[in-house]
């Protein structure tokens, strides 16, 4: 299993062409940050396998646009359902779920069975503000990819995405742009590899 990770911005990325079987991401959501869904769409489009799969949590307000940069370089599959535990209010709307995105470049892949809803066990802010939980990330990890594969997470922020893949085998890349988030992202990616290795040593031969 391998583990990259890049203190940089992706849209800098030198990622071989075609060489990603799954992107699996967490953008920022609001309207400054727009021109990051058509990078991300670019990306996908060049670093995925033919056949390769673009997850992505989105947010609401501007999904139309959200939806549409990623159109521009991709196929779209599905919008599965995050159950938000706890909800959020948002204006006058009480918001009790979150969309994920998925999208692929052609030709059509399959997949291994899901539930189009994943039951939110609560976000995980230790690591970052936005941070998601990994427990939501390995089932749409398992669908999507198997052992072995390489996934991107070019947006890592706290490292849920390096975390789900480490602890179900698939190797990843992950880039992280912000100085802070990334010394955080590398010292809990070292440590879950810490903890990992001595699992492993605790197995008898
Ligand atoms: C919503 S957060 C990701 C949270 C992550 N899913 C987690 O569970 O911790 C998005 C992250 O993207 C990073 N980011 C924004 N623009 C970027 C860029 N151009 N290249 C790399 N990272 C970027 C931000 O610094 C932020 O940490």
């Amino acid at each position: 299993m391998t583990v990259e990770l890049h203190h940089d911005d992706f849209k800098e990325a030198v990622i071989g062409e075609e060489s990603v079987d799954l992107i699996l991401t967490d953008p920022p959501y609001g309207k400054k940050y727009m021109y990051l869904w058509e990078a991300l769409g670019a990306l996908s489009q060049r670093a995925l396998k033919p056949g390769g799969w673009l997850i992505t949590y989105a947010g609401q307000s501007h999904l139309d646009e959200e939806m549409a940069s990623l159109g521009r370089w991709l196929s779209y599959y599905w919008t599965m359902s995050l159950h938000l535990k706890q909800g959020q209010q948002v204006y006058t709307l009480r918001v009790m779920w979150k969309p994920i995105l998925v999208f692929f470049k052609p030709p059509k892949p399959r997949h291994g069975f899901i539930r189009d809803t994943i039951m939110g066990r609560g976000e995980d802010k230790r690591f970052h503000q936005w941070g998601q939980s990994t427990s939501e990330l390995r089932p749409l990890i398992e669908a999507f990819s198997k052992e072995g594969d390489l996934v991107l997470d070019p947006m890592a922020g706290g490292g849920t995405t390096v975390q789900a893949c480490l602890e179900s085998g698939r190797n990843v890349i992950a880039y992280e742009i912000n100085d802070r988030t990334f010394d955080r992202l590398k010292a809990r990616v070292e440590g879950k590899i810490m903890a990992l290795q001595s699992k492993l040593a605790a197995v008898p031969a």
